[in-house]
Parts: structure tokens; sequence; C-alpha cells
């Protein structure tokens, strides 16, 4: 395929939206064509099943089938979204991908083995060229979180919140454990630094993977440039 595929990684509050825009925004500064689309979602089809999912009316078909949802989503994003992108030549960055059906409802339980087949069937052959992992630990994430949406009467950690730490620590530690495991394509990066030094991480992973890419643009010294 022509293009390069760069998916997004990580539990609540890491940060990716804000550093898929500043990856999108480097590069543009290298004359790549950039699409920027997101899981759940992605295309029209893919987008109604987000609705479902995340709205929670999908919640009682419980993990499996919610799991089965994601794949159908994620079968809809690949044919219609990401695929002829890839087709055509561009950098597809993509906000959360199958990772995020492996640890997510992994975690709550669906069998490796079950997800494996769905993932298989989802993607339909395509898988990233390059996985950013943006590794925060949990408390910070769900503290950037509850920032974000700080209107409420939030007065301390209440019992869902302590469970919500569990699940989230769970989480991260199983993303690190993916990213061990298929180490050829990921790169974890440390998300609980400033913005900048997180950017300045994400260029180096991306210029150093697809170094051919970057020679004769002077794509190192725009890195550290872009860095400051
Ligand atoms: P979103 O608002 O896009 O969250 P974030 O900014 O954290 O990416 O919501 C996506 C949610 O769906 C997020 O909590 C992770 C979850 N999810 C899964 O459980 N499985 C999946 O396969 C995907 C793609 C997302």
């Amino acid at each position: 395929m022509a293009g390069h595929f760069i998916t997004f990684e990580g539990g609540e509050g890491a940060g990716k939206s804000t550093q898929i825009a500043r990856l999108k925004t480097f590069l543009e500064s290298h004359g790549k064509t950039v699409v920027v689309t997101r899981e759940p979602g992605g295309s029209p089809g893919a987008e109604k099943i987000r609705q479902l999912l995340l709205s929670g009316e999908a919640k009682d078909l419980g993990p499996r089938g919610e799991a089965m949802l994601f794949a159908t989503a994620r079968a809809d994003h690949v044919d219609t979204t990401i695929k002829p992108a890839l087709e055509r030549g561009d950098w597809v960055l993509c906000d959360r991908y199958a990772d995020s059906t492996r640890v997510y409802q992994g975690e709550a339980g669906v069998d490796a083995a079950y997800l494996k087949l769905l993932e298989t069937a989802a993607v339909a052959g395509i898988y990233p060229d390059l996985t950013l992992l943006i590794d925060v630990p949990a408390e910070i994430g769900l503290s950037r979180v509850a920032e974000r949406s700080r209107s409420d009467d939030s007065g301390g950690p209440d019992r869902f919140e302590g469970e919500a730490l569990k699940v989230h620590k769970r989480r991260r530690e199983m993303f690190l454990a993916l990213a061990k495991e298929e180490a050829h394509r990921f790169a974890v990066i440390d998300g609980s630094r400033d913005l900048d030094k997180v950017a300045a991480d994400i260029q180096k992973a991306v210029t150093g993977a697809f170094a051919e890419e970057f020679e004769g643009t002077g794509g190192a010294k725009k890195v550290s440039e872009a860095a400051t």
C-alpha cells in the first residue's frame, strides 16, 4: 500500500487528540497529505455505531456483543476511509484502532482468541505500520479527564472512581504488555511530560520509523525546530 498508517493508543486523558493534531501539522509541513480519523467511528456507518456504543445503548449486549459492534464499525471504517486513503498514498493518523479492542474488551473479560477472530475479520489485512502508545499513569489520566469535566459536585474519590482507577491501571498494563509483545510496530511515548516534549518524541519516532520519507528534507533538523 502506498500510504502510511499510524495509530494512537492509550488510556483516558493520555492526550492523544492534541498529539494527533501536532503530528498532522508536522507532517503537512513536510508536504504530506494527512487524513485524521478515529475509532469507534471515522466513516458515516461507523459513526452511527459509535453513538450506540458510547451512549451505553449497546451495554445490554454485554462485552462480547459490544466487541462485535466495535468490529463492525472497524470493518466499515477500514473499507470506507482507511483503505482508500492508504491506496491514494496518504498518511492516516487514527485515534485508536484494533489494540483498543484487545485491551478494553479484553479487560472486560472477552476471550482473547475470540477477539483475535473479530480483529482478523474487521481489519481485512490493514495493520498499522506504527502504533504510538501514549502512556500515562492511570492517576494522571483520570485527573486530566476530571479536570476537563470539572463542573459537577465531585467531592473526592467515590466507589465508582475507586473501581475505575483499578480498571484503568489494568488497561495500562495491558497496553504496555502489548507494546512489548509487538515491539516491531510500537513506540511507547511518555505522555506525562509537557506537550512539546511529547510532540518531539512522537516526531522522532515517526521520522525514525519512516526515515526514507524524510531523507533530504532536513527532517531531523525540523524535528528539533518544531519541538521548540
Ligand atoms: P472517545 O470519546 O473517543 O475516548 P478517547 O478520547 O479516550 O479515545 O471514546 C472511545 C471509548 O471507546 C474509549 O473509552 C475507549 C473505548 N473503545 C473500546 O472500548 N474499544 C475499542 O475498540 C475502541 C476503538 C474504543
